[in-house]
Formats: C-alpha cells, sequence, structure tokens
C-alpha cells in the first residue's frame, strides 16, 4: 500500500482537517510505557495524523502533560484538541479550565476545545466561556462531545452557538446509532463529526467477519474498521502507544472500501433500524 495524501474533514468555516487523527485516553499514565508513547505519537504526526485528542480528565492532566512533551517544537503541525469536564463548564470555570490545559500542553493556543459531555451547567454557561476563550485568542475553535441531535437544536438556538465545529461521539462498525439521526443533521448543519473509540477500544478486532473482509483486502482489521468510519467522512481518533499500531492505522487513510465490502459490512454490522439514544463510553 503506498502512502498517499492524508484525507481531510471539513469543519464549518471549511478549514480542512486530516480525517485520521490520534486519541491519548490512558497515555501518560504508566512511566515504564512514556517514552514509547511519544514516539507513537511523533510517528503519528510524521505520518499525517496531526489531529491529536487529549481532555484535562486524562489521567488527571497526564495526558496532556504526555502530549505537551511529545508536540514540543512541533506546534505548528498539529490540530491540538482538548475537552473541558462538565463540572468545570460554567463561563469562567471553562475559561480557568482552558488555561490549565494549555500549561500543560506547552503551548498558548488550542486548535480546538470541547464540552466533554454535558453536565449541570447549562449550555450558555460553557458557550460564553468559549467565547471568552476565543476573543483572547487561547482557542481557535470550540465544539462539544457525546451531545444528541436535542441537545445540538438546543446549543444552536443560543446566541452564537451556531459556530460549534464539532461533535465528538462514540462510532465505529459496532455502534451505528448516530447514523439514524445524528450524523444527518450534522451533515445538514455542517458540523463536523469525530468519532472516538473508532475500533471499539480494540474489541472489535476479535470479530471474525470483519477479520474476513480484512484477509480478503490484504488490510488488516483495524486497518479496515477505520477506513469505514473514514468512508462516512467522519473523522476518527483511534488512540496507540505503539508506533507499529500507529503505522499500521496509518494505512487505512489509504484503504478504499468498494460497495461490495461496505454490502458485506452492512451485513455483519447492521445500520439503525430505529432512533437510538447517543451511546457513550
Ligand atoms: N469524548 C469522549 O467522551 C471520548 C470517549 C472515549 C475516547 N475518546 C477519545 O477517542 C480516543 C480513541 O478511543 P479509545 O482510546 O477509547 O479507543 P480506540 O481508539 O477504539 O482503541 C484503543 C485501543 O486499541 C488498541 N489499538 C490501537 N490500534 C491498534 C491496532 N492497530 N491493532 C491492535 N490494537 C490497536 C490500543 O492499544 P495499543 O496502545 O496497544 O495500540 C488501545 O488498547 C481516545 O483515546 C480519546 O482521545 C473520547
Amino acid at each position: 500500500m503506498t502512502t498517499e495524501a492524508m484525507r481531510t474533514v471539513a469543519l464549518p468555516t471549511e478549514e480542512e482537517i486530516p480525517a485520521l487523527g490520534q486519541g491519548t485516553w490512558h497515555l501518560g499514565e504508566d512511566p515504564t510505557r512514556r517514552s514509547q508513547e511519544i514516539a507513537a505519537l511523533r510517528l503519528g504526526l510524521d505520518l499525517g495524523m496531526t489531529v491529536v485528542d487529549t481532555a484535562e480528565m486524562y489521567g488527571d492532566g497526564a495526558s496532556e502533560e504526555l502530549v505537551g512533551e511529545a508536540i514540543e517544537g512541533r506546534r505548528e503541525e498539529v490540530f491540538l484538541v482538548s475537552k473541558v469536564l462538565p463540572g468545570h463548564a460554567d463561563r469562567k470555570g471553562t475559561v480557568s479550565a482552558c488555561e490549565g490545559s494549555l500549561r500543560r500542553l506547552r503551548t498558548d493556543q488550542l486548535d480546538l476545545y470541547l464540552l466533554h459531555w454535558r453536565g449541570r451547567h447549562p449550555l450558555d454557561e460553557t458557550l460564553a466561556g468559549f467565547i471568552d476563550l476565543v476573543a483572547a485568542g487561547k482557542i481557535r475553535h470550540w465544539g462539544v462531545s457525546n451531545l444528541d441531535v436535542a441537545d445540538l437544536i438546543e446549543l444552536t438556538a443560543l446566541p452564537g452557538g451556531d459556530a460549534v465545529a464539532v461533535d465528538q461521539v462514540l462510532y465505529n462498525l459496532a455502534r451505528r446509532g448516530i447514523e439514524w439521526n445524528l450524523l444527518p443533521w450534522c451533515r445538514e448543519s455542517g458540523v463536523a463529526v469525530m468519532a472516538y473509540s473508532p475500533i471499539e477500544q480494540g474489541r472489535l478486532l476479535e470479530d471474525e467477519a470483519l477479520q474476513d473482509v480484512a484477509l480478503d483486502l490484504g488490510a488488516t482489521p483495524a486497518q479496515v474498521a477505520l477506513a469505514w468510519v473514514l468512508e462516512q467522512e467522519v473523522a476518527a481518533i483511534p488512540r496507540s502507544g505503539r508506533p507499529d499500531h500507529v503505522r499500521e492505522n496509518r494505512g487505512a487513510a489509504d484503504l478504499r472500501l468498494p460497495p461490495e465490502v461496505l454490502t458485506v459490512l452492512d451485513a455483519a454490522f447492521p445500520p439503525p433500524s430505529e432512533p437510538l439514544p447517543l451511546e457513550v463510553l
């Protein structure tokens, strides 16, 4: 497989971001794995997986610190994403949580800042914090995570709420519920969708139907699972602390799934036939 230019996904501002990025949940928590995890993240950047997703929640800041070290001297290459915990997400708390993330990440600006999930603070409070952060140049874009259509409708009805750039949600072959209405709504509204746990935290790789498809294509199950997400024009942020897995995952962006393969995958992993509440992990 040759390495082609990385596919992209458009934000509402028409800025394009790499469709395949890197997650970081649980990275930075084990000191014995630190140098390998940093090498994995840096290799991902070398290969064009320059969307790096982290959160103040991950390892209580340890993941952001690891990312800060990994991207040292390479900040300009990275589309850096972090998230505010719902409990911090009133107007002032959002601003100070972001400042904490910026310190740990050793940078002065995030490319995208997300509300991790909806909590007790009203959405207009979080939105006011995001607007303050944009005005101060501390974030370029803002968005949400784990919000279903009703929440997005409420958010986009608020003054300034229609600037929401991204909804980051659970989406993979085994979790297709968003295809019923969230994904169409986002497409219609221009909100980019970013799939978390795109290989179902590794569990999908054991699936026999997926393994058979991968064998036929001369690819690996992880590559097929990720390529399938990208076929839906959804961004994916697989996490790996291993350089060999990062290299393998990068191959997914060059893998095209022909219609007959998509049909086989639809039979093994059926799309939703009724509305389902948004699943979360
Ligand atoms: N917004 C939210 O609420 C939310 C929730 C969950 C996740 N996320 C974000 O999404 C990212 C991805 O989700 P995730 O970490 O839950 O799960 P994931 O990316 O679906 O799976 C990660 C697991 O798969 C393994 N893996 C990765 N590539 C592999 C390969 N090619 N072959 C075999 N195993 C492979 C990793 O282990 P190795 O390290 O050994 O490769 C790790 O155990 C997170 O890291 C986080 O940034 C966001």
